[in-house]
């Protein structure tokens, strides 16, 4: 070679590193969850997840004011209904809160909706459960599901997004949408959902956890981590039958996944750094270990790198300011 490698003259300086950027995390590609409590008197702090909380329904809305002022435009929305059942469910809460949401902000946001039963049932399973209790019941939960996700529709979602990994979803939500803005509403699917345990902080700010029983977790319908195969089944399933966008959950433990994932199947990827990978940065950067503004936006940057476009974070309020606190 005529020059020795000199690869730190790209390094040199912010703006030369700016140049050379091959990927970029903008505040534009970020989605912000949020959880509004029927019942609730007051917004409580979700543990670990600084900054996010569990709203009431005038709560959520300031909320969502303050966050369009910090240039957020996406939110995907968790309902949490104070009555729970083991069979009739009633959207009819969620519902309520996304026409008040679109009533206020109209076209300024983007509204997705979690379309799953877990926080409605007595149990905490993402679905209804046959006589002996051991087993959810696909078919009755899947038309629960089209039941929900219709009226999400109607009420003003942009987009529902069916989290509960039932076979046949995404076929019959598409179905339950026809006649209801069926070529306007978006469908976003948790395709290749792991079971895993970084959900734990979500599970107590949706009061969703499992609550005991034969069926203790949800290791029935969730994807076996050790199972990448059934992944690729899942996400190309839901691909045609309908799905617009598709999703991997958790991000930082499944980047493997969301790269080979985006390549082979060149729909929106979207991945969703969970409850459990946002709590661990915050609770390193509250023992003064690492810099949690700085950590948040490197993990943002492998997932743009492994080929998400969208980002689903509980930072994405934080992102701005993070953003500018990590040029450098
Ligand atoms: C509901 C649902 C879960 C998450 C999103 N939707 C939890 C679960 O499947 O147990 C996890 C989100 C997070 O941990 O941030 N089924």
């Amino acid at each position: 070679m005529a020059y020795p490698l000199t690869l730190r003259r790209l390094r040199q300086g912010p703006i030369v590193r700016g140049l050379v950027r091959e990927v970029r995390v903008s505040v534009d590609q970020l989605m912000q969850p949020l959880f509004v409590v029927e019942g609730l008197r007051a917004p409580e702090q979700v543990p670990g997840l600084t900054g996010v909380h569990r709203e009431t329904e005038a709560s959520l809305l300031k909320s969502i004011e303050a966050d369009l002022k910090k240039g957020v435009r996406s939110f995907l929305l968790f309902g949490v209904p104070g009555k729970k059942s083991s069979r009739a469910f009633s959207p009819e809460f969620t519902a309520r809160q996304i026409a008040a949401i679109k009533r206020a902000f109209g076209e300024d946001l983007f509204l997705a909706v979690d379309v799953c039963l877990c926080s409605s049932t007595t149990h905490g399973q993402c679905g209804i459960l046959n006589d002996a209790e051991d087993h959810v019941e696909n078919g009755a939960t899947v038309e629960a599901l089209a039941h929900a996700a219709r009226s999400f529709a109607e009420s003003g979602a942009d987009c529902v997004a069916p989290s509960d990994m039932m076979d046949g979803r995404v076929r019959a939500i598409r179905e339950a949408l026809r006649d209801v803005r069926g070529d306007r509403t978006l469908l976003m699917s948790y395709a290749a959902k792991f079971h895993s345990k970084f959900y734990g902080p979500f599970r107590a700010a949706a009061d969703s956890a499992p609550k005991g029983g034969a069926l203790k977790d949800r290791a029935t319908y969730q994807i076996d981590p050790a199972r990448p195969r059934d992944a690729f089944l899942s996400a190309s399933r839901d691909a045609q039958e309908g799905a617009d966008i598709l999703m991997v959950k958790p991000g930082m433990a499944y980047l493997d996944m969301l790269f080979r994932l985006s390549r082979k199947i060149r729909q929106p990827w979207a991945v969703y750094e969970v409850s459990g990978e946002f709590a661990a940065v915050e609770l390193m950067a509250q023992q003064g270990l690492i810099s949690g503004p700085q950590a948040h936006v490197e993990a943002w940057t492998a997932f743009a790198r492994a080929g998400a476009q969208i980002i689903i974070t509980y930072g994405a309020r934080s992102a701005r300011e993070w953003l500018k606190q990590s040029e450098t």
